[in-house]
């Protein structure tokens, strides 16, 4: 079975958006792949050096995934920092990452952009270390959105420039398996922008079902159509993109036609929407608390992911090792 692997960072809850988008093609892909999914906390101290809690950060994320079908049982879910062998991988592949390339990075690039006064080593070689992460299990795909396309691309070259020095055929070069479904857009309260969570636009998967009303009813609309059948507006075109989502098909073509008629009312739509909402994410609300509460689970959850893990991660190293030329392992 072909190995899969993706990381996510733990800077906050997940949002539907993040379900749309991720969670649900790797729940898709735990049938057909042998799948790590882990949590990157070693990348969030590129950002966050002094995290509040990062035992907490990473079950929550943990929680979550759990809470959207990621099951344990058909893939390997643990936590990056659990898994050292990574660490001595990305030594390895920084003794052959050139500073010139990796400086190039647009993420870099940004990324010393946005924090100036913390451009750190981690994060000019944070493309080494996400490279470790995917070939320390020999992964030949990995889904990630377009904005990883360059970190893949680094990750290709450098297991090239691995197999090529020691003249081995070791790693495989991993494709990017883009989920391309389209952008889901939830209309800020000022009505643009994607559903992210800097925004303040978004909704969460934790969130209850009063809160979802409220975002919801808050959203912007402009002032009705102006002619019938006419185009949308992109705060409208938002709200039905949602509708095709979560709501019946009867539901989307209802609105739809009163769209074109001209006899639409935002405030009927939004009501609905709400309650589609609601509806598809309770139960996933409802897991997520039910994880969140048992800590025990999750903590032995993570520790099985990582036996997995561990085992996969222990023989590449040890043929990484020998390759090099190390004396082996005692
Ligand atoms: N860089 C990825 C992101 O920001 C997270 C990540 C870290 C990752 N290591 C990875 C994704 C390995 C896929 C594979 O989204």
């Amino acid at each position: 079975m072909e190995t899969v692997v993706s990381g996510i960072r733990p800077t906050g809850n997940l949002h539907i958006g993040n379900y749309f988008g991720a969670v649900k093609s790797f729940v898709q892909m735990q049938n057909a792949y042998n799948c790590y999914f882990f949590i990157a906390d070693w990348h969030s101290l590129t950002t966050y050096p002094k995290p509040d809690d990062i035992v907490q950060n990473a079950r929550t994320i943990l929680a979550e995934y759990l809470a959207c079908g990621i099951d344990p049982e058909k893939a390997t879910i643990y936590i990056q920092s659990d898994v050292k062998e990574v660490l001595e991988l990305y030594l390895y592949l920084n003794m052959n990452a050139y500073l010139g390339e990796l400086e190039r990075t647009t993420t870099f690039k940004e990324k010393a952009r946005q924090q100036p006064d913390n451009v750190n080593a981690g994060l000019l070689t944070y493309p080494t270390l996400m490279a470790a992460d995917i070939l320390v299990h020999k992964a030949v795909k990995v889904p990630v959105g377009k904005d990883q396309e360059q970190n893949m691309e680094m990750t290709r070259k450098f297991a090239r420039r691995f197999n090529n020095i020691y003249d081995v055929e070791l790693f495989p070069e991993p494709a990017s398996f883009s989920f391309t479904s389209k952008a889901i857009k939830i209309p800020g309260l000022d009505g643009s922008g994607k559903m992210g969570k800097s925004d303040g636009n978004c909704i969460y998967l934790k969130e209850d079902a009063a809160s979802i009303r409220k975002k919801v009813m808050k959203a912007v609309t402009d002032s009705g159509p102006t002619a019938p059948n006419s185009e949308k507006p992109e705060v409208i075109q938002n709200l039905f993109t949602f509708l095709d989502i979560v709501s019946t098909k009867d539901t989307y073509d209802y609105f739809n036609g009163k769209w074109n008629d001209g006899s639409i009312r935002y405030g009927d739509l939004k009501k609905q929407l709400a309650e589609d909402i609601v509806a598809f994410n309770e139960p996933i609300r409802e897991r997520i608390e039910e994880y969140m509460g048992n800590t025990e689970l999750l903590d032995k959850i993570a520790r099985q992911g990582t036996e997995k893990a561990h085992e996969s991660a222990r023989k590449t190293i040890r043929q990484v090792r020998e390759i090099i030329g190390f004396r082996k392992h005692p």
